[in-house]
């Protein structure tokens, strides 16, 4: 069995969040989501969430292509998860191309394209200027 296993915010969950876990369960058999936690996002990224962790796992867990969600509460994790988990594959969108390379000496590293025109970011600024 082939496990694969991705990380992110999946805050306001939308197409390109669900394009990327559809391919990433396709480099395997088994898909892993770390869920990126609320203490992470607002101390570690300076970054506050529309929707709380435990319900952006519960989305996350809710898509098909998705066997397992863990969360992620730290930058140092990810070699810890791929040796505890057996991941294979670690996959992310090419927008964090190149930082995730020294995973290289565990499992193999793919940067997969990003879904054009769609973002948290981009929603969070249109819901701004509706004034929501
Ligand atoms: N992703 C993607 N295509 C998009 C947006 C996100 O493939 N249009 C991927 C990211 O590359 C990452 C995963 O989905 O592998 C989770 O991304 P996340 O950072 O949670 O979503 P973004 O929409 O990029 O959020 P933000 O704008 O806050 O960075």
């Amino acid at each position: 069995m082939k496990t694969v296993i991705t990380y992110g915010t999946y805050d306001l969950f939308h197409v390109g969040h669900l394009n990327m876990l559809k391919r990433a369960k396709e480099l395997g058999d088994y898909l892993i989501v770390a869920v990126s936690s609320d203490r992470f996002n607002k101390e570690e990224k300076d970054k506050t969430c529309y929707v709380k962790d435990v319900d952006r796992a519960a989305i996350v867990e809710a898509i098909k292509y998705v066997d397992k969600v863990i969360f992620e509460d730290s930058w140092d994790q990810k070699v810890e998860d791929v040796q505890k988990y057996n991941a294979d594959v670690f996959v992310i969108g090419d927008d964090w191309k190149g930082e995730f390379d020294f995973l290289e000496e565990y499992c193999e590293v793919v940067y997969l394209p990003r879904t054009e025109g769609v973002s948290t970011t981009q929603i969070k600024a249109e819901l701004k200027n509706q004034g929501e």
